[in-house]
Parts: structure tokens; C-alpha cells; sequence
């Protein structure tokens, strides 16, 4: 982003939906709630370009120098998730196909193939045109490509492109054959035009098909971002551009391997847990973004990690079949728990709630009953706050402990040939994540083959699909003294999903001085008691010692007796071994425990549950975010000044029921 100092504030905002006397009242309400950065144009595609090549952007200069006017910056966008309908029904082969045969039609959102030549070719039209007209519009900070890449096809189109994306990877069909294993069930291929996406079949289909095509369209959806991205990056170097992610397990993204494409990692954000579950997916979400972002500077060999959380809701919340709400204080929390771990602002969907339309109810900053309200007064308050600890943007959030993860497992772990139905690696991942935050304990998000310099923790929730280079990944960081903890399912398969055999968890045995045999999931409702305390649940294992020591054991069922948790030294590193789910409680010791031997202590040791701390740091400056997600008023021991009373606190900082507290801490 074209940087001023300041932490961005604002939204999606949409002038097409409204007249123009609507924008001006827009432009003094953001002023007044201190906005400063706006999405425009997300999905006015129609209003740009209301038929083939002719466009009308007078409305849009209009509204951008409105903007630069008022002293707001534009995140500027390409329109192109949502194609005008004169688009689909000159090119209905661009329209999308499901896995069944069914072609989709207009209507919606999104509704276009991202491997159809014409799109492509529509696509980079637009993008083209708003390149040429707004590049050095200084109103304009920041490209926003596209929103929210996120559709699938099965078209034929896509599947000439699968064969080529295939043909690329494997280069004969022996190779495919070998990492499908078409040997099972008679699925030998003799020729690349017999291979087809994986369609509706009559029953199960094969594993190593379904994940190459999640690899192979994700690739597809990168060039189709990437080949807009070039052309605004030629228009004028200077103007950074992004996408926003939306995370879920159903996004058929690598967003870790898009991440070195993008100068600036985004990210949509909309907890799905009505309860106190919604912080956790938000320091979750707010992480993942962090690991994106250091990834993509990793793989760049650059220092700057900035992310952005680029869309919120400021109160209800819209996914489809189902609305939430925020209760006041949470968007205020919720924004500063992202801000807390690294983004450099705070955006919402969206600024105007609309009058109309699918999402005609989603929240907005200004909701239908207008600024009058509840809403729009903790808005205005957030933009003072935010402008308030401005500082802490130099910061960089602190964590010696990693979560290794990787979006292909994901993947892998939905087929539904697998020994239990309900795995699940974002679940995993999240649980792990979850006993952390529940700890206090900071933690980074990886992926394999990022940096582990510093890190004396590493954690690998499920990571079933294990490449020889993964595990290399791990053996070095144990050998360079880090700790490791594993759980179930980890390692259990490499890069295509084939079986690593002679024992589970294949790729990790040997560090972790234990060989499973068996694996025995339990039902949706089992438990089983472990000694020491707590259970495990969804998955158990019969877990041979091979050098490892048991540290709890399973205590009933048909594995009573069999070692549960293993802990085995290796040098100067202890690995640790989790052969089942623990409850929560449980994980959280666990976790706890693990880290304390490798050295890690919670972020603010004495903060009573339920005030979630962070820290950021630079150099020998830090602050201290204390998030209050109780109904009551804590005392929390801490040094400094409180950035948002600008009062001296000299041993400890009450942070209000519901509310926040930012804290510069004394030097060094
Ligand atoms: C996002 C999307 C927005 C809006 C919002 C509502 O995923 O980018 O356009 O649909 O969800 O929840």
C-alpha cells in the first residue's frame, strides 16, 4: 500500500448502488468515523462496461476524485468476479460446469469458468481499461484483482487445461500413472485424452486425481490473478496490488503458494461460531494471514510481512442459510485482535448496508437505519482508536512456536475413502491452534519449507501428506534442537497421497521413536479416558515404543493399556507423539507442557482466561494488546503507557468488561 503512517480504516464501498448525493453524505460520515482507505468498484462490472468494449467511467472519476477530495484512498478493483450478464450470454462456454454435468447460469455471482479463454480475455479487457485510465490516479493506493478467487469447473475448457497442467507435471504418463496408482481398480491410462477432471462417478474416485485437480486449479485461478496483476503492475510500478483471500475448507486455493504473487497479503474474515468460538477463529484467521504474509516475504527474500484484514462484518454476519450477529464491543475486539497480530488496518464489508439485493441484510458500517446508530457510533469510535496506537504498525507480533500446516492435506484428507469421516486437517490445525490460544502462547502458521530459524516449538496437527522434503523440513529443525510435536494422521502419506509403508506416521517414525500399527477412530460421541486425566476423542492408534517413553496412556477400550502420548529425546530436542484427539483441556496442558520444555512461557503469564494477550515488537520498543472477552472488568499485571488514555500505568491495567486495552511497554 502507498503508505501515509496511518492503519487503514474503511470498507467496501459501492457508489454504483447509490446517487450521487449518497456519496457525499458517504465521504463527511467517513471523515467523521476517520476512514481512510475504501474497496471501489468490487463488482460494478456492469456499470463499467455496459456493453463489449464500451465503457463508462465518468461515474467512478467522479467518485474517486470525490475521494482524493476528502483525503480517502482507494483500493481500486478489477470487477471481474462478476461478469455482466451481456457477458454469459455472448460466451455461454465460459459459463461453468459442475461435477455432474450441470452448466450454471447468470444470476448471481461468480458464475463465469476462470479456464475459458473468452473470460480470460473479458477479463483482462476491464482490468486493462481501468489500468489505463486510473494508474496514477492519486487517489488510488492499492489494487484489489478480482475478489475472493473461490469458484471451481469442470468444463471442457478446464479439463483441456487439466491434461496440459498434467502433462507439465508428469511428463509421461507412466509417472501419473505411478503417483494415481491407477494399478487399483483398473484405471490404468494409455492416454492423456482419456484423462478427464474428476466428474460424478459411480463411486469412489481416485485420491491422486482429486488432489492433483485441487493443485492444477488453484494454479489456474493464480494465472488468472497474476496475468490482471501484470497488467496494473505495468501501468505503474508504484501502486501495489492484491486479492483478498476468503478462507474455508471448501477453497480450492494454496493461498501460502500465492502468497510470493501478491505485495500485499488480504484476507476476508467472517467467524463462523456464534460463541466464545468466534475469537479463537479470529486469532486463527488473523495468523494464518501472518503465516501467509512472512511466507510470501520468505519466498521473495524480502523483510516485509504487512497483511490486511481486508473485509469484516461490523455486526451481522451473512453466509448463506444462516445470519449471526456481533454483539457491541466484539467488532471493536475482533478488529484489534487482527491488528494485534500484524494487520496493518481494519476493513469492513461493507460501508453502506444496501438497499437491495442478495446481501441486502449483511451489516454495514452505515446500516439501513442510517448513522443514527449504535453501529455507526462504535464505528466512529474504532477509527479514533485505531488512529490512536498508530504506532504499533512498526511492530512485529513475537512467537517461538510454529503450527505447520499445508492446504494439500486439507485436500487429501476429504476424500471420502478415508478410515473415519470426520477428519478434517483445518479442524486439526484449529484445535491445535485453539489449546495455544487458550495457553496464551503465541504461535506463527508455516508452511513446509519456511524458515524455522527461532522457533523452538514446531507443531504438526494431521499433516498426513508428508514429501520426502517435508520430512527433511522436520528432521533438520530437530536436529538444530528444536522440539516437535506430532499428531495422528501426520505423515502418514507423501506428496501424491501413496501410503508411506512399514508404519504409521511414515515420514516421522524414526524421530519420534514410535511405530503405529493400527489405526481404531472412534464414533461421533466416544471418549476414551487417558491416565492422568482427560480424553481422547475421534481417533485412537496402537502405538509401539521404539525408543519413545509413554507420558499417558489410553485407560479403557479395546487399546486400554497402549501408550496414548509419547515423548522421545533426540539430542537436544524432545519430539512428542499424539495419537488421538485430546479434549481441550487436555491439549491445552499438553501444549503447555510442550512448550515449557522448549523454553516458551505465555505471552503475559499472570492474564486471567478469558484476556486474550499479544505482543508486538520492534527492536526495543513493544506493546501489549489486552483483549477483554469477559462480561467483567480484569486487573492484568503490565507496564507502560496506555496508548488509548494516554495515562501511565505503572503495575497493572484494568481493561474493561468486553473492551481493549493497548499498552506501549517501557524500553528493553
Ligand atoms: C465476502 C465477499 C463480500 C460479501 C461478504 C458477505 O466473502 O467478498 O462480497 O459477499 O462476503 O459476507
Amino acid at each position: 500500500m502507498r503508505d501515509d503512517g496511518r492503519l487503514r480504516y474503511g470498507g467496501d464501498w459501492n457508489p454504483e448502488q447509490w446517487p450521487a448525493e449518497v456519496w457525499r453524505e458517504d465521504v463527511a460520515l467517513m471523515r467523521r468515523a476517520g476512514v481512510n482507505l475504501v474497496s471501489v468498484g468490487v463488482f460494478a462490472w456492469s456499470r463499467l462496461e455496459p456493453a463489449p468494449g464500451r465503457y463508462t467511467f465518468d461515474w467512478l472519476d467522479e467518485a474517486l476524485d470525490l475521494l482524493h477530495v476528502n483525503g480517502i484512498r482507494a483500493a481500486l478493483a478489477t470487477p471481474t468476479a462478476s461478469p455482466p450478464p451481456w457477458f454469459s450470454l455472448a460466451h455461454p462456454g465460459a459459463l461453468p460446469v459442475t461435477a455432474d454435468g450441470v452448466r450454471l447460469h447468470h444470476g448471481s455471482r461468480d458464475t463465469y469458468c476462470a479456464a475459458a479463454p473468452t473470460y480470460r480475455a473479458a477479463a483482462r479487457g476491464i482490468a486493462g481499461a481501468l489500468a489505463d485510465r486510473y494508474a496514477h490516479h492519486p487517489a488510488v493506493a492499492l489494487w484489489h484483482v478480482h475478489n475472493e478467487y473461490g469458484t471451481t469447473c469442470h468444463c471442457p475448457h478446464t479439463e483441456a487445461a487439466f491434461r496440459r497442467w498434467l502433462v507439465d507435471r508428469y511428463a509421461d504418463l507412466d509417472a501419473l500413472n505411478a503417483a494415481w496408482v491407477t494399478s487399483f481398480w483398473s484405471q490404468h491410462y494409455s492416454d492423456w485424452a482419456q484423462i478427464t477432471t474428476p466428474r460424478a462417478t459411480q463411486y469412489l474416485a481416485n485420491p491422486g486425481q482429486l488432489l492433483d485437480f485441487r493443485r492444477f486449479w488453484s494454479d489456474t485461478l493464480l494465472a488468472a490473478y497474476t496475468e490482471q496483476r501484470d497488467l496494473l503492475r505495468a501501468a505503474n510500478p508504484a501502486v501495489p496490488v492484491t486479492t483478498n483471500y476468503v478462507l474455508g475448507d471448501w477453497v480450492p486455493v494454496d493461498h501460502a503458494r500465492w502468497a510470493s504473487e501478491v505485495d500485499v497479503v488480504a484476507v476476508d474474515h467472517y467467524p463462523s461460531a456464534v460463541d466464545g468460538g468466534a475469537e479463537e477463529q479470529t486469532a486463527l484467521a488473523a495468523d494464518l494471514a501472518r503465516g501467509w504474509a512472512r511466507h510470501g516475504a520468505y519466498r521473495r527474500g524480502t523483510v516485509d510481512a504487512g497483511w490486511l484484514l481486508m473485509e469484516s462484518a461490523p455486526h451481522q454476519i451473512h453466509t448463506a442459510g444462516r445470519m449471526h450477529t456481533k454483539e457491541p464491543g466484539r467488532m471493536t475486539r475482533h478488529s484489534l485482535s487482527h491488528v494485534a497480530r500484524g494487520s496493518r488496518g481494519v476493513m469492513f464489508f461493507q460501508w453502506r448496508a444496501s438497499a437491495g439485493g442478495a446481501e441486502r441484510f449483511h451489516s454495514a458500517l452505515v446500516p439501513h437505519a442510517g448513522p443514527d446508530s449504535r453501529v455507526f457510533r462504535e464505528a466512529t469510535r474504532l477509527g479514533d482508536l485505531l488512529a490512536r496506537i498508530t504506532e504499533v504498525d512498526a511492530g512485529r507480533v513475537e512467537a517461538s512456536v510454529a503450527i505447520g500446516w499445508d492446504a494439500a492435506c486439507g485436500w487429501a484428507l476429504q476424500h471420502p475413502g478415508l478410515p473415519s469421516q470426520r477428519l478434517d486437517q483445518q479442524a486439526e490445525v484449529a484445535a491445535a491452534h485453539r489449546a495455544l490460544w487458550r495457553a496464551g502462547i503465541a504461535c506463527d502458521m508455516l508452511v513446509p519449507g519456511d524458515s524455522l530459524d527461532g522457533y523452538r516449538l514446531l507443531v504438526l496437527p494431521a499433516l498426513y501428506l508428508a514429501a520426502d522434503a517435508t520430512a527433511d523440513w522436520v528432521r533438520d529443525h530437530v536436529q538444530a534442537g528444536g522440539h516437535l510435536l506430532v499428531t495422528w494422521l501426520s505423515g502418514v502419506a507423501d506428496e501424491h497421497g501413496r501410503i508411506r509403508l512399514g508404519g504409521y506416521p511414515g515420514a516421522f517414525r524414526d524421530l519420534l521413536g514410535v511405530r503405529v500399527e493400527e489405526f481404531h477412530p472412534l464414533a461421533e460421541n466416544d471418549r476414551v479416558p487417558l491416565t492422568g486425566g482427560g480424553h481422547g476423542l475421534t481417533w485412537t492408534e496402537t502405538v509401539h515404543l521404539a525408543g519413545a517413553e509413554p507420558v499417558a496412556a489410553y485407560a479403557g477400550g479395546v487399546l486400554n493399556g497402549w501408550p496414548a502420548v509419547t515423548r522421545h529425546r533426540v539430542g537436544d530436542a524432545l519430539t512428542w507423539y499424539v495419537s488421538t484427539r485430546p479434549d481441550g483441556d487436555t491439549y491445552q496442558r499438553l501444549l503447555t507442557e510442550a512448550a515449557r520444555s522448549a523454553g516458551v512461557t505465555p505471552v503475559c503469564p499472570d492474564a486471567p482466561p478469558g484476556v486474550e494477550a499479544v505482543r508486538r515488537r520492534d527492536g526495543d520498543r513493544s506493546w501489549l494488546f489486552l483483549l477483554n472477552h469477559t462480561d467483567r472488568p480484569h486487573r492484568v499485571p503490565a507496564a507502560g503507557t496506555d496508548l488509548l488514555t494516554g495515562e501511565p500505568v505503572d503495575d497493572a491495567v484494568t481493561v474493561p468488561a468486553g473492551g481493549v486495552a493497548v499498552l506501549r511497554e517501557p524500553p528493553g
